[in-house]
């Protein structure tokens, strides 16, 4: 999730001193989950309203933990572990922010976060396809996720292929 979080920056245009730090700084992402409990975070099945609620925490509690030190690693840290469940469209948590009122880097982590999420094995499904995984977000271009970043997704998945981008 690091590295394609900052292979979607450098192509996005993210700042030199910015993009540096952005690999670590997007790991720590879900830092904030060691603030849930067990019994909702290896649920196997679909969260009840209130567990949903709580999970939610773990963006407010991973920006609580990282912010406010000054070194500007752990407050982009900050920024993405508050920012990264944020949609496009401002349907997102925890502050129901919209398009660019979400900071890049928070935006970015939002695409790089659900790719690998699908990509990857879990405990209730195996891992989608890249392209089943492609297919899924595309439909979520211009709600869930910004446009910009999710195309930027398909031609590095589509350049990794070998493929022809822009297809
Ligand atoms: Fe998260």
């Amino acid at each position: 999730m690091s590295i394609l979080a900052e292979r979607l920056a450098e192509r996005l245009g993210v700042p030199e001193d910015q993009l540096a730090f952005l690999p670590l700084a997007a790991a720590m992402h879900d830092i904030g989950k060691i603030g849930i409990s067990d019994s909702i975070l290896e649920k196997p099945g679909p969260l009840t309203a209130d567990e949903r609620t709580v999970m939610e925490r773990h963006t407010t509690i991973g920006h609580d933990i990282l912010s406010g030190s000054g070194s500007e690693l752990l407050e982009l840290a900050a920024e993405i572990a508050l920012t990264h469940h944020e949609r496009w469209d401002g349907s997102g948590y925890p502050n129901g922010l919209s398009r660019d009122g979400i900071p890049l880097p928070g935006r970015i982590a939002a695409v790089a976060d659900v790719f690998d999420a699908l990509t990857a094995d879990r405990v209730y499904r195996g891992a989608f396809s890249e392209d089943e995984a492609l297919r899924m977000m595309r439909e979520g271009r211009g709600s869930h996720f910004d446009p910009d970043v999710l195309d930027t997704l398909f031609e590095l998945v589509d350049e990794d292929a070998g493929r022809v981008s822009g297809a």
